[in-house]
């Protein structure tokens, strides 16, 4: 089936005063499905130039003698992949970044149709790396090793460098409200190896998240622990659910639930320690990024509701840089002596210079600056976001932007693999929702973003935000009538 669409229109603009020639072929999916193939091989091909105004649904539709809707569903699906753009009162152009590599206006040697190497960094995870405080950080490292005892460059106690755990002591209960003593810090590197240690320390069954990090769940797997999923809503994770299961520990990230983003619910935060008092279960509170709360009061942490059932875990992960992998555990009494044998008779993981480091970092007071300027670093990158969103897309909502170094897009339902594809078009890597969640997830959204807004460097951030603008579905009354919505 061919059509030509005439009449007289501008240069460059395929709309109802202009020719758009299209040979529909048989195939999968029907009648919608060969529209899009025709039309995404007429931009492949360069035949469609970027910025070309398509022309309205209606008009299509009759000159190829189908049904409004399939145009407007094969125009959203090339809109969700990034070979189109929609915005109100523009209509439908070709996107300016469509053009893949091999097409036409080839730049490079590349020939495959595979989206180009992302330019923009948006998976979360990472704070800014250029906002790493080097000069202070050097500073502190140079007295520290100006001052360290001879006895430093031993073999080290397996809990940690004392003057470490001292600091950690009053920053953790200043700042966090954590109730802290230097001899129940265990230094460990990094959340995830606290994570290893207590998987060897604890047996039976541990309840996580049904949204969290899939690395996690396997280091407790790994460890021979069983693991039960605890659903989760608008109010976080649904602890009363612990009652009725086998767990005998919980892993909860109370502050700021990982990624969805919202605080654990002041109820439940009490009903997780009730469990652990009548059972004689373990709480273990993932504080990654706690430091980082924008609109309200910090969240403190669940640990100083009962020090004696909850184990606290921090890490200098997102305030510092992953790269130290520094990370703390405070541990209620029962579970040093374990934790201890666990680890060795040494310090076998984290440098004792790196942990003087910190120590003399913290107890100068240049963490505390270095965090306060971070948060303003972030909130403004955060409301950066807001706001291009606000103007760009206003029909995406995002959630979880009280806290942290990323936020939440939600998609319509069934788009969010397209919406990864298409940014990744754009050249924007980020990351669908999806491949955070195990098991069931009650009242939270289904597709999404998960947009880490920390790392990409201070130049490039504008850039990453046009682009994954670009990327997103277009609202629902510009793709087309509402029925449409669901099957985009
Ligand atoms: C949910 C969560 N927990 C913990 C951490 C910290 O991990 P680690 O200290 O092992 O780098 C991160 C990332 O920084 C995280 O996203």
């Amino acid at each position: 089936m061919k059509s030509v669409v005439n009449s007289q229109g501008d240069p460059g603009d395929a709309g109802p005063g202009s020719d758009l020639h299209l040979e529909l072929s048989d195939g999968p999916g029907g009648r919608r499905g060969a529209l899009t193939r025709a039309l995404r091989d007429a931009v492949r091909t360069g035949r469609l130039a970027p910025g070309t105004r398509l022309p309205p649904y209606r008009s299509l539709a009759a000159d190829l003698g189908l049904a409004r809707n399939t145009v407007a569903e094969a125009y959203a699906e090339l809109v969700a992949e990034g070979w189109l753009t929609a915005r109100q009162g523009s209509g439908t152009r070709v996107a300016h970044r469509a053009e893949p590599p091999g097409a036409g206006r080839r730049r490079g040697p590349a020939t495959s149709p595979r989206p180009r190497r992302p330019a923009y960094d948006l998976v979360q995870g990472t704070p800014d790396a250029a906002a790493f405080p080097r000069t202070a950080w050097l500073a502190s490292a140079r007295r520290a090793l100006t001052a360290a005892p001879n006895e430093a460059f031993g073999p080290g106690d397996p809990r940690g460098r004392v003057e470490l755990r001292r600091a950690l002591a009053d920053y953790l209960a200043r700042a966090r409200g954590v109730r802290a003593d230097p001899g129940r810090i265990v230094i460990c590197p990094g959340f995830a190896g606290a994570l290893r240690l207590l998987g060897r320390v604890l047996d039976g069954t541990i309840a996580v998240e049904s949204y969290g990090l899939g690395f996690h769940r396997s280091l407790l797997t790994a460890a021979g622990l069983a693991t039960v999923t605890l659903p989760i809503d608008e109010r976080g994770a649904r602890v009363e659910e612990l009652t009725a299961s086998e767990a005998t520990a919980v892993l909860l990230t109370a502050a700021h639930q990982f990624p969805t983003g919202g605080p654990l619910d002041p109820g439940r935060r009490a009903a997780a320690v009730d469990w652990a008092r009548a059972t004689g279960g373990v709480v273990l509170e993932d504080d990654y990024d706690g430091e980082f709360r924008y609109d309200r009061k910090p969240v403190g942490a669940l640990q100083g509701l009962d020090p004696e059932r909850v184990v606290y875990i921090g890490s200098a992960s997102k305030s510092l840089s992953p790269a130290l992998r520094l990370g703390w555990m405070v541990l209620p009494g029962h579970l040093v002596d374990a934790v201890l044998e666990a680890k060795g008779e040494r310090e076998s993981w984290s440098s004792a210079l790196d942990q003087l480091t910190l120590a003399d970092f913290i107890a100068s007071g240049a963490y505390d600056r270095h965090v306060r300027r971070m948060r303003r670093h972030y909130r403004r990158r955060r409301d950066e976001l807001v706001a291009a969103l606000a103007l760009r897309a206003p029909h995406v909502r995002v959630t979880g932007i009280a806290a942290g170094l990323h936020a939440v897009l939600e998609l319509p339902p069934g788009t969010e693999r397209t919406v990864v594809r298409a940014a990744a078009w754009q050249g924007v890597a980020v990351e669908g929702l999806s491949l955070y969640r195990h098991g069931e997830a009650a009242g939270v959204p289904g597709d999404g973003l998960v947009v880490g807004y920390g790392t990409p460097p201070e130049h490039a951030f504008a850039g990453a935000l046009e682009a994954l603008c670009e990327a997103l579905p277009p609202a629902p009354e510009e793709r087309s009538d509402p029925g449409l919505v669901q099957s985009v």
